[in-house]
């Protein structure tokens, strides 16, 4: 293997290897749909010069011993980088990107999609229909939330937080946003107000979740803060599983103490935290958030653009670290 070869850890949109072939680059590819055994990543890695990798791997010390020295580069294929070892990478001489605004627009637009089955009821009513059981119509059959006049609690006002208050004020929706930075965007463009975490839990009829996995992050909405929330509030995350506790949600949809869930993402994706799959006010996809066919072939143009500037000593155009 040369020093120019390139391992993705998954199959991806042609984009990717197209981009590296132009560059003369050699990508190789796992072929498993499924995240692949750790171990075969470990053996595909070892003398890459680059790796386009998933949310799904790990890349850590165990990982960069794999790869060798003549790892320069990890793309991840996410605008996420949890997964990620910035410390070991930066330790290593390894350059680190992600994929930034490409799927802003693609994972505010499956947000809306949770937003709207979550709060109209949309899988229980398409279950009831399917079943034979549904009777016609009915004056108190399946009401859900009102999202005109409804208060929008945005729980992180970076790129994709922005991308869905807008769609929001197309609503006709009030919109409150905690944020560690002001949102000049959202208050001169859309009225929305800078609120204390405590006010936006309380206050929001909808809140919704946006922030990126750091460790202060970790289980910021708990039993405390679903508590707080509104009684006929929905709660909606397609950042990453691990902000939410999901035993704290699981026992607040059960108890009914808010109305229901929205959920893209898990804390142990594939698996759900135990009790949620039964409950049938809560609408579980799978990860699906940048899941269109233009935003994951611009993520992958975007990795392979990165492996590229690296591989031929040229700052990434995307880098983290
Ligand atoms: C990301 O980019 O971080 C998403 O979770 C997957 O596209």
């Amino acid at each position: 293997m040369n020093d120019a070869t390139v391992l993705l850890t998954r199959p991806m949109p042609a984009a990717a290897a197209e981009t590296l072939q132009e560059a003369d680059l050699r990508p190789i590819t796992l072929d498993s749909e499924s995240p692949p055994a750790r171990e075969d990543v470990l053996a595909a890695v070892r003398g890459c010069a680059g790796a386009i990798t998933m949310l799904s791997d790990r890349v850590d010390e165990g990982f960069l011993e794999a790869a060798g020295p003549t790892l320069r580069v990890v793309a991840n294929y996410a605008v996420g980088f949890d997964n990620i070892d910035l410390d070991a990478c930066r330790r290593r001489g390894v350059r680190v990107t992600n994929t930034p605004g490409v799927l802003t627009e693609a994972t505010a637009d499956l947000t809306w999609a949770l937003i709207l089955a979550a709060s109209r009821r949309v899988v229980e009513g398409d279950a009831l229909v399917r079943s034979g059981r549904w009777t016609g119509w009915a004056p108190t059959l399946l009401r859900g939330l009102e999202l005109c006049g409804a208060t929008m609690g945005i729980l992180g006002a970076g790129r994709i937080g922005t991308a869905v208050a807008r769609r929001a004020a197309g609503f006709g929706m009030r919109i409150l946003y905690t944020s560690t930075h002001r949102n000049d965007t959202l208050e001169r463009d859309l009225g929305a107000e800078r609120v204390e975490l405590d006010r936006l839990v309380r206050a929001a009829d909808v809140l919704t979740l946006h922030v990126p996995m750091r460790p202060e992050n970790h289980h910021l909405i708990g039993a405390a803060e679903l508590a707080a929330m509104k009684p006929g509030a929905i709660l909606i995350n397609t950042a990453r599983g691990a902000v939410i506790d999901e035993a704290a949600l699981v026992e607040a949809l059960a108890a009914r103490r808010i109305a229901a869930a929205g959920l893209d993402v898990y804390e142990n994706e594939p698996e759900l935290a135990p009790g949620l799959a039964e409950l049938s006010n809560v609408v579980v996809l799978p990860h699906l958030g940048s899941a269109t066919h233009a935003t994951r072939d611009r993520m992958a143009r975007m990795a392979a653009e990165n492996v590229v500037a690296v591989l031929a000593g040229r700052a990434p155009p995307n880098a983290v670290a």
